[in-house]
């Protein structure tokens, strides 16, 4: 993944880079950098490892009109300063890469053939001195770099500048985001438009194969072919509204907080007083719901998550329903139903898995393509046919919260939509809609009442703090709610914690359990409770600890070897929503206890736009 910004102005340019990659860092973390042109046409390169402020404090002297400037997550090579981007070649060309390079293995041979020294262990590097080779046999900076990326295989968005060309950055983008952000005398590239909120809010999206040509008075952009093309110019809707901690100690806990208001938001003007209203997602929903006698779901990480509990509810819709991560999605072969709707779900509207799975759905047959996002301006957005936007607001803490919970009610009302055409109710909903409808309404509320019990929650994570490992268990649409438990667990305190089904727990986790291993259940209070009781039973038998989410009236009780916290009744349907959020918290004051990066765990990012 990794953010790229570029400038080209008739200003310094440093600070809008600087401010660009703070907005850029969801996307990466371990280290940064930028290059500038400066007044005496010097390239200057700045980079270190770490956080974005840790550049800021060693660029006080740089000042130039024309530079890029990168925040990296790692593939090739570990996070150092040798390995940060921009690189550069013959202390004249600099380049910003996101995506991976297939054949830089091969082009790094070619290259030291010719004598360019290698100083990193990147496959960036390569790029960056075959537009060098390039440019010394002749060529200006844009040819030099339409014809090396003629001979990269694999993903990239690129941003090149040369000392030799000042006032000139040159794009490139091939598999991974990159924009064109207009401003006033001046020209940006970013990642993504958060980056140029304070600096542009029009903005061109690159397609894949374009490169373009940015000064500060002018923007060329070419095709594949080379020919000149014209992309269409949208006017941005991002603000800045969403980014600040309010008063709490991080987004993550801010963001679990915000959920009672993002479900809310996400259920306005969709619910009519018995039934959800179909129009509200817009004029072609209706057609496409027609259409979907099947499902093929593909999401990754939380997304996925949330698919998985969805499958429950459209089966039990009486709607064949199919959910698989997009990484082994994309790479085997599909027989596809007629009539099966692909859906993709997203936070971000980024995931580079997600997006090549969607594009390779389209050439299969599928009847449309639904999308199911977070982002209004993002790449899924674009390709899909119909979007039903989560309104979560901006999610930044790297572990996924309020977005999750946003897409399950989002689902939750598809699967009412879809579930019409099988009960033969025409649109008008029957009374189990007008149920599931009350009790969606009345989830915020219930939301409330379960981060009420916060205080229980920190005492119960008093227990995980020396721990190396723990358990997740549910059953049904539980089962993935204890998958997004355990992840959320892993990805911030970086315990290990696997969840089982719980059916599943004397098939081998049973032999785990010591008082070392914590094992954490959801019980709600449905038609698999009493099979979970006897998996819990199971735990005890052989001095397990139990730290349980139960239904009020389930029955579970506190002992010395059980911890039990009562959630309050709620509908079969509406339970998994209600239940990931004590797993959420459980999660965050875990990770408080262990002093963890919460908002910016290790090694991770928001918006994987990698394979
Ligand atoms: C990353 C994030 C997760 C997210 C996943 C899928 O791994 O850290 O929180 O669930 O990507 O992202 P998406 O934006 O497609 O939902």
């Amino acid at each position: 993944m990794c953010g790229i910004v570029g400038a080209a102005s008739g200003r310094d340019v440093t600070p809008i880079l600087i401010d660009g990659l703070k907005r850029l860092e969801y996307r990466g973390y371990d280290s940064a950098g930028l290059a500038v042109i400066d007044k005496k046409c010097d390239l200057v390169l700045r980079r270190s490892v770490g956080r974005v402020a840790s550049l800021e404090s060693i660029c006080d002297s740089v000042d130039g009109s024309t530079g890029i400037a990168h925040t990296r997550w790692a593939t090739h090579g570990k996070p150092a300063e040798h390995n940060a981007h921009p690189h550069i070649s013959s202390q004249t060309i600099a380049v910003v890469h996101n995506g991976i390079i297939e054949n830089h293995q091969e082009l790094r041979e070619e290259l030291k053939e010719k004598e360019f020294t290698f100083r990193s262990e990147t496959d960036t590097e390569v790029i960056v001195h075959q537009i060098d080779w390039h440019t010394q046999q002749g060529l200006d900076l844009l040819n030099a770099v339409q014809i090396t990326i003629s001979e990269l295989s694999g993903a990239y968005g690129l941003g090149v500048v040369s000392k030799k060309e000042p006032g000139v950055v040159i794009a490139a983008r091939n598999g991974s985001p990159l924009l064109i952000g207009l401003g006033e005398k001046e020209n940006f590239i970013a990642s993504d438009m958060s980056a140029l909120i304070p600096v542009s809010q029009k903005y061109m999206v690159m397609e894949d194969g374009d490169i373009a040509k940015i000064t500060p008075s002018s923007v060329e952009v070419f095709d594949r072919q080379g020919n000149p093309v014209e992309r269409q110019v949208i006017i941005s809707t991002l603000s800045d509204d969403e980014t600040e901690l309010e008063g709490y100690a991080h987004f993550m806990k801010k963001e679990i907080h915000e959920q009672t208001r993002a479900i809310t938001e996400t259920l306005e003007d969709r619910l009519g007083s018995k039934s959800v209203i179909e129009m509200a997602f817009g004029d072609e929903a209706q057609e496409i719901f027609d259409r979907a006698k099947e499902l093929k779901i593909i999401a990754c990480g939380t997304s996925y998550y949330a698919a998985s509990v969805a499958r429950y509810w459209f089966e039990e819709f009486g709607i064949k329903c199919d959910v698989e991560i997009a990484s082994e999605y994309r790479y085997r072969k599909h027989v596809v139903n007629e009539g099966t709707l692909f859906m993709t779900i997203s936070q971000s509207g980024e995931t580079l898995d997600t997006m090549a799975a969607l594009e390779m759905a389209k050439t299969l047959g599928y009847s449309n393509t639904l999308c199911i996002c977070n982002v209004p301006e993002s790449s899924l957005v674009r390709a899909s046919d119909l979007t039903i936007f989560t309104h979560a607001g901006r999610e930044i803490g790297v572990a996924s919260t309020k977005a999750f919970t946003t897409q399950l009610v989002t689902l939750l009302m598809v699967a009412i939509c879809l579930r019409r055409r099988k009960v033969g109710n025409g649109r008008a909903g029957d009374a189990m809609e007008a149920e599931i409808v009350k009790e969606l309404r009345s989830l915020p509320q219930m939301i409330d009442n379960v981060i009420d019990l916060e205080e229980d929650i920190i005492s119960m994570s008093k227990h995980f703090g020396n721990k190396e490992h723990a358990l997740f268990l549910g059953r049904g649409a539980h089962y993935p709610i204890a998958m997004e438990g355990a992840l959320k667990l892993k990805e911030i305190s970086y315990i290990h914690a696997e969840a089982y089904a719980a059916g599943e727990l004397k098939h081998g986790p049973l032999a785990l359990i010591d008082e070392d291993m914590p094992v954490v259940a959801v019980a709600p209070n449905d038609e698999l409770l009493e099979k979970l009781k006897s998996n819990l039973e199971e735990v005890r038998a052989r001095g397990g600890k139990l730290f349980v989410f139960a239904d009020s009236q389930a029955g579970l009780i506190s002992d010395e070897e059980t911890m039990v916290l009562n959630v309050a009744p709620v509908n079969n349907y509406i339970a998994p929503v209600l239940y990931v959020v004590p797993l959420q918290l459980l999660a965050y004051h875990v990770a408080l206890i262990k002093g963890t990066d919460i908002d910016k765990p290790r090694n991770l990012a928001k918006s994987v736009t990698v394979e």
